[in-house]
């Protein structure tokens, strides 16, 4: 479709994701601020611009006064978000309960919860009930807000179950559900209690995505053998009706990165880093503070190469920035509690009176500040046990491009797919073989590190975020017309 002046229509999209790219703190009765939301859903979304584009989603806050709500859905409207008010108890069952204690850790192979962290069937059952109220709920703002011919695309695990609802509500939406998390093998996923009715719902939209061939293919064999299905090379299929199922890699906004790099903040503040660790080498870890990012494995794999180097001692320091994440989660706690208990214990062994090998900050850094401290760095870690991407390894990248630093990825991020050829891939799990990358990548040579970075800033600066959204909508629309013309046949 063209407008008078040649120039495509802007498609229009709705776009759901449990959180909003930006995040309510309350200032007064009716007054709020916004702080834009950490993670890689938001990161990826915010790098997407070609679009007529409205968020749906919970802006990470309680607000059981109808004042608070209005002011609220005010002052959001002019960052283009729509919320969906959720309660504490429905955050505590869906959020806390269903989605991060069970879907989180399911699809990253951690397992389902013992009863330890789960105390009784009955409880699954519930917050299996708070995750499709609260999925309903959603429903219902994306119905009071759509539009004829808006591509509606959900996102992620908190809303596998929205699909069955808005095609419930309306068989002629366009609906597309991609998935930012691994999606694990058919014999993790079938352990789940609700394992059939969650497939059947996220089958009801006309495109499924992925960020990777193998989390693709994993979810059409669960579509197979559990719900005795076919799969076909273009999706799934149920009684004449395809579900197309594909891979779309996410990417970043690397411009914005690169753009703000030349910006008199980051050039302060690469000077301020460079003048802290003269003569030392800046290894760096950028995480939520989650169990699927393997801080622990990474922090006892330098422990290792300390032990091993003592030659580096005084020559290298460890930044471990991890922002809290998902705080009211028992296993959160338990995690920081245990950084925290590994991060002392290494400073005590192997720090002296003037510096201290690692430097493990609890918070959330701003854009600036990130920026420098990916372009200072000569080593960044990337650990993750299980990642559906990892975008932490693309913005290092992209901030690279002078300093040539080496990336170290853990085989069991998405992004091993993309970066493996110019990363040192490692088993996250293998402290020994970490601790060996590490003394690799603070010994290699110029050359090889130029090769390197070369292959991995070609990747990061030409699959964007809006490509990645491009191919995914207008394979929607495809989709789509082709399901169309084929029921007219
Ligand atoms: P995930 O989606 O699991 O959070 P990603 O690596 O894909 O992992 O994305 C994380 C995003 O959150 C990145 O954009 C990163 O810059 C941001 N982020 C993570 N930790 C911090 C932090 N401590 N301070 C600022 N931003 C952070
Ligand atoms: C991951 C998930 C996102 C989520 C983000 C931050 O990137 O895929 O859906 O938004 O983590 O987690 P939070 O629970 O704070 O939204």
């Amino acid at each position: 479709v063209e407008r008078q002046d040649g120039r495509p229509f802007r498609q229009r999209l709705l776009v759901v994701a449990n959180r909003l790219p930006v995040s309510a703190v309350r200032r007064g009765e009716d007054s709020w601020s916004l702080e834009i939301s950490a993670g890689g859903l938001v990161t990826a979304l915010l790098g997407v611009k070609e679009f007529e584009a409205k968020w749906i989603g919970w802006a990470g806050v309680n607000v059981p006064d109808e004042i608070g709500q209005r002011a609220l859905t005010k002052a959001l409207a002019e960052k283009r978000c729509i919320p969906v008010f959720l309660d504490e108890e429905i955050v505590h069952q869906y959020y806390n309960g269903y989605c991060n204690n069970i879907l989180w850790p399911l699809f990253h192979y951690l397992g389902l919860p013992q009863e330890d962290r789960l105390a009784t069937t009955r409880s699954f059952q519930s917050q299996f009930a708070a995750y499709k109220k609260a999925n309903q709920m959603f429903a219902d703002v994306v119905n009071k807000h759509y539009v004829e011919g808006d591509v509606v695309w959900c996102h992620d695990y908190h809303l596998m179950f929205l699909p069955k609802c808005l095609k419930e509500y309306n068989s002629n939406m366009k609906v597309g559900w991609f998935l930012h998390t691994p999606f694990p093998s058919s014999e993790i996923h079938r352990t789940l209690p609700s394992r059939s009715e969650l497939l059947r719902s996220v089958l009801a939209a006309d495109l499924v995505g992925f960020h990777t061939y193998d989390y693709a293919r994993h979810f059409v064999s669960a579509c197979t053998r559990i719900l005795g299905l076919e799969g076909t090379p273009e999706g799934v299929e149920d009684q004449g009706r395809l579900t197309r199922v594909a891979a779309f890699p996410i990417g970043i906004d690397a411009d914005r990165f690169i753009r703000a790099l030349e910006t008199h903040p980051v050039q302060e503040h690469i000077k301020e880093l460079k003048e802290r660790f003269a003569g030392r080498k800046v290894m760096l870890g950028v995480d939520r503070l989650d169990m699927i990012k393997g801080i622990p494995q990474k922090i006892l794999a330098f422990e290792k190469f300390l032990e091993e180097n003592p030659d580096w001692h005084d020559k290298v320091v460890l930044l471990q920035i991890a922002v809290p994440t998902r705080t009211d989660v028992p296993e959160y706690q338990k995690l920081t509690s245990q950084v925290h208990e590994i991060v002392g214990r290494i400073n005590g062994r192997f720090g002296t009176l003037t510096a201290v090998p690692i430097h493990h900050l609890d918070r959330s850094l701003d854009f600036y500040k990130l920026c420098a401290l990916y372009a200072v760095t000569d080593v960044a870690l990337v650990t993750s046990l299980r990642d559906g991407m990892n975008l932490v390894s693309y913005e290092f990248v992209a901030c690279q491009d002078a300093k040539k630093g080496v990336l170290i990825l853990s085989e069991f991020a998405g992004a091993a797919q993309s970066l493996g050829a110019g990363a040192i891939l490692v088993n996250p799990w293998n402290i020994i073989e970490v601790a060996a990358s590490i003394a690799q990548a603070l010994n290699m040579q110029p050359d090889e590190r130029e090769k390197r970075h070369r292959h991995n800033f070609l990747h990061v600066t030409t699959h964007t975020a809006q490509e990645w959204a491009e191919t995914f909508v207008s394979e929607l629309n495809d989709t789509v017309v082709e399901a169309q013309l084929r029921t007219r046949q």
